[in-house]
């Protein structure tokens, strides 16, 4: 298994870091990010699929903003979603300088939340009904908890 660095002009994804999971020249999925400038609660409009990713990510920012994270179902015996997340998150952190994570998960998407709660994940915020009838669920995980103003996973 290869993790692939998405160069972000390449791909015209903005300010955008991507990270695809390669299985030989097979693509097995993907995890993207944004970096943002921290605060304890951010409006809601910064969470929509359709955001512009122009207005939010700042290089200096110490939030990782996990925007996605797929994998192609064919290939789980190849690469299990826990695993995946766990090389992300070591990428990413070779790469960014970030001291907690944000996410925002469908409350139906049972082994992404157990991923990012068996990660350290902790939920935050329920957004009622956000897609359609099904709850949305904001969390975030906490990895410097010298941070003013944020105690451990809060
Ligand atoms: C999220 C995703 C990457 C997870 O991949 P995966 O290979 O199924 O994940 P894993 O097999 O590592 O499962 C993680 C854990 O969840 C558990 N799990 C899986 N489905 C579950 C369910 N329906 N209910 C409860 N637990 C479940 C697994 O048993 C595993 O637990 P374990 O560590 O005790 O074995 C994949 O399902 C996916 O691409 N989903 C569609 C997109 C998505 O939901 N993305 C997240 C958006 S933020």
């Amino acid at each position: 298994m290869k993790m692939h660095r998405c160069m972000k002009e390449e791909f015209k994804c903005g300010p955008r870091e991507i990270w695809f999971f390669f299985n030989g020249r097979t693509l097995l999925g993907f995890l993207c990010c944004e970096l943002w400038e921290f605060q304890k609660s951010y409006d809601l409009a910064r969470f929509s699929l359709s955001h512009d990713p122009n207005s939010y990510h700042r290089p200096s920012g110490s939030e990782l903003y996990i925007s996605s994270f797929a994998l192609d179902p064919k290939y789980r015996h190849l690469l299990r979603g826990k695993t995946a997340f766990s090389l992300g998150m070591e990428y990413l952190g070779l790469s960014q300088s970030f001291s907690s994570a944000i996410l925002l998960v469908s409350d139906e998407w049972e082994a992404a939340k157990r991923i990012y709660r068996d990660y350290g994940f902790i939920e935050i915020r329920r957004l009622r009904q956000f897609f359609g009838n099904t709850d949305a669920v904001v969390m975030r995980t906490v990895f410097d908890s010298s941070i003013i103003g944020i105690p451990k996973n809060t």
